[in-house]
């Protein structure tokens, strides 16, 4: 079977969640992506996706006090990381922090894979912010907070003081909401350096690099930058069916396996919402709406998580181009249930292509070549 983009190709078996899948919702380990947003924290959504259960009160509290102690950074990343110039994407910042960490505390056996994935899941934060303090105003900070989740430590660390609840819960949902997504680009990328039996920092190395393309995870970020353009939702509407018209692609928009809704946007949409009405930026929520429903009405496309992510990041304080690296933060963790799956697994991940290049032809010396 031959399949551009590998579209409704079947690559293989998870038990980790379940996309688009007749009757069922988005599911991770088989509880309902509504639930978990609704009633779990991150820390208990990582824990699911590493460790393959929900914590129960003591684990959840031994996971979350190991996280705290992993938050630091080894001298010899924080001097890689002040080698990054300040217009450096802060993608290629964490991919670099990862492949630094990599060669710092390296994976030396395959049963060490969930402590490096607690070690990322606690330290990303601290290596994107460091680097962007450090990278623009020359300061080193302190990677210790008083926040006892990701969430928190990450806002704290950037904004210099404790974040708001409010802000604290938004950034908590939507790294519920990033954490997994099946055979997605990121995660199908990791599992291919994982089949060649590869160390862990290269498996999510990768997947970071997979995961900034606007197709995928840089959605967030373009799609903040097109909600900016505009200050009301008529002149959002205009240039939304001019670009239409002269047929771009509008990003944060569409899904492969998702045909007439993407269950993770109401969720962050909702947020946005509230957001919004407390800030001096709420124009852009109507802009956001009125963009969904022109795509709706002449495309029948319908926004994935990453579009209302962008301005419920943005009404978090949070800088564009950070988008996509909090996709990271999240991801990590489905990336590392899907890197232990596929060890299980153990088959090299290699497919055939048809040829359709030249004919076999006499080799040319060099002096007769055009
Ligand atoms: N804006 C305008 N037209 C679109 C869009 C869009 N966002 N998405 C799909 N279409 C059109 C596309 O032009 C094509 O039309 P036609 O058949 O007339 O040529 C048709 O819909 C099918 O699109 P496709 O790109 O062939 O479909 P796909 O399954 O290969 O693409 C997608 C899926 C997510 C790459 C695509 O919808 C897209 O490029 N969206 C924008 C990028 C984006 O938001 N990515 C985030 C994906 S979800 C979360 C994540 O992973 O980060």
């Amino acid at each position: 079977m031959k399949a551009a983009g590998l579209a409704g190709v079947i690559a293989g078996d998870t038990v980790i969640s379940t996309v688009g899948k007749e009757g069922l919702d988005l599911n991770y380990r088989g509880y309902s992506i509504r639930d978990l947003a609704a009633h779990s924290t991150f820390e208990e959504v990582a824990y699911l996706l590493i460790y393959g259960k929900l914590p129960n009160v003591e684990e959840l509290k031994a996971y979350t006090a190991k996280l705290v102690s992993l938050r630091s950074l080894p001298d010899g990343l924080k001097v890689t990381l002040e080698q990054l110039p300040a217009n450096a994407h802060p993608m290629d910042v964490l991919r670099t922090g990862v492949s630094a960490l990599g060669c710092l505390e390296t994976e030396n056996s395959f049963e060490e894979a969930r402590d490096h994935a607690d070690r990322l899941v606690a330290s990303l934060g601290s290596m994107l912010v460091y680097w962007y303090h450090f990278a623009n105003s020359g300061k080193r900070i302190e990677v210790e907070s008083s926040e006892s989740s990701v969430a928190g430590h990450f806002l704290d660390l950037l904004h210099g003081e404790a974040p708001s609840e409010d802000h604290r819960r938004c950034m908590d949902v939507s790294l519920i909401l990033y954490a997994e997504h099946e055979f997605n680009a990121s995660t199908f990328t990791s599992r291919v350096v994982t089949s060649t039996l590869s160390d862990y920092h290269s498996a999510i190395a990768a997947g970071i690099g997979a995961l900034r393309g606007p197709l995928h995870g840089g959605a967030n970020e373009k799609a903040m930058e097109l909600i900016e353009r505009f200050t009301d939702a008529d002149e959002a509407e205009k240039e939304l069916r001019d670009m239409l018209e002269r047929k771009e692609k509008i990003m944060g928009f569409g899904h492969r396996v998702y045909r007439d809704s993407d269950p993770r946007s109401d969720i962050i949409k909702e947020w946005s919402l509230k957001l919004s009405q407390n800030s001096d930026k709420a124009f852009l929520y109507p802009v956001s709406e009125r963009i969904e429903k022109v795509m709706w009405d002449e495309k029948h496309i319908f926004p994935n998580l990453d579009f209302y992510s962008a301005s419920a990041y943005h009404y978090c304080g949070i800088p564009t181009a950070m988008f996509t690296p909090l996709f990271v933060i999240s991801r990590v963790t489905g990336w590392t249930a899907h890197i232990i799956e596929e060890r299980g697994v153990g088959k090299l991940i290699r497919p055939t292509a048809d040829y359709t290049g030249p004919s076999p032809q006499a080799y040319p010396s060099i002096e007769t070549r055009s």
